[in-house]
């Protein structure tokens, strides 16, 4: 089993992310740390807790609540348009008998890392403040992990914040540049690869007539939260009745790369405050003297990608 570390600010998309991974029998989730982004760090640890209970994986899977704003630069608020007022699209998901760790964020994933060396891969979902404050807490982390799997960012398709940025990397420029700083190896799963691959209201439909009884309360709260989603790309003219799956494809991509092709550049983020805040810069000169290698996923084959997310769901 793919053993994993989750970073995630629960978020619709994130919780959808979560539930694959544990649901997935070829991963194991040693623990899950929150931060702010879609929503408040309160608000996205209680719905990673609840989302955890929903998931009714068979073993614990620890829950530390990390960053409550970003590095440097002051917070842009919740994204509460996109993922609704509680995070996870306004559906409602019974509390969880579970509490989070009184270890923070930070803490936890330097300690899991120190204690499991070259074993665990970390896979971000959310802005990149708790895995950066780590680095710089614990430089030897990024020799520890076996590998970092990161949704943000873009290269070559339009950012979703600006132009240039994709809300991971926009919301908090200095930790992500931290992070590709690093020597910490990081695959890039960025808007190229997480556009294309979409669920769409089909797709739920098929899994809400196939899913075993035991499933079906995991399939009403994808439909129950994935409205509020599914309505923001409609009203804003991407797409009608379905909506990409960000960061389920880091977690995907970090237990199966053959879904994706990936390149590797020398990269950067850019740290200003101008119209490219955010924005990855890749180096292709053929001697390049910015930044250092970077594995960037260009191409997906979402079809693949979007059925072994459903397997998980629909199996028994
Ligand atoms: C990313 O931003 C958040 O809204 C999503 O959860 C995803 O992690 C997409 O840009
Ligand atoms: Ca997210």
């Amino acid at each position: 089993r793919k053993r994993i570390l989750l970073d995630v600010d629960t978020g619709v998309d994130d919780a959808i992310a979560i539930l694959y991974a544990l649901l997935s029998p070829e991963m194991k989730v040693e623990g899950i740390t929150t931060g702010y982004g879609n929503t408040t760090v309160e608000q996205a640890t209680d719905n990673t807790l609840r989302v955890v209970q929903l998931a009714n994986c068979g073993y614990e899977v620890p829950v530390a609540a990390g960053a409550e704003a970003p590095s440097v630069r002051p917070s842009r608020g919740t994204d509460a348009h996109i993922h609704g007022h509680n995070g996870i699209g306004d559906a409602v998901l019974p509390p969880s008998a579970q509490l989070p760790l009184k270890e923070n964020a930070v803490e936890f994933i330097i300690r899991k890392a120190a204690e499991n060396p070259g074993e665990l891969t970390l896979v971000t979902t959310g802005r990149m403040t708790n895995l950066a404050l780590a680095l710089k807490k614990a430089p030897e982390l990024a020799r520890q992990l076996k590998q970092v799997v990161t949704m943000g960012g873009t290269l070559f398709a339009p950012g979703n914040v600006t132009p240039v940025a994709e809300a991971n990397l926009y919301a908090d420029p200095e930790a992500a540049a931290a992070v590709f700083a690093s020597d910490v190896p990081l695959t890039i799963v960025g808007l190229d690869v997480t556009v294309p691959t979409r669920l769409t209201g089909a797709d739920l439909e098929k899994l809400a007539r196939y899913a075993p009884q035991h499933k079906q309360a995991i399939i009403r709260f994808l439909k129950e939260s994935l409205g509020v989603y599914f309505e923001f790309y409609r009203k804003t003219n991407y797409f009608i009745e379905e909506c990409p799956m960000h960061d389920a494809l880091a977690v995907l991509v970090a237990l199966n790369p053959s879904l994706v092709t990936t390149q590797k550049f020398n990269a950067v983020v850019d740290c200003s405050s101008g119209l490219t805040a955010g924005m990855i810069v890749t180096d292709r000169r053929p001697r390049p003297s910015m930044g250092r290698s970077v594995e960037f996923c260009v191409e997906v084959d979402s079809a693949r990608a979007i059925r072994q997310m459903m397997s998980v769901f629909w199996s028994e």
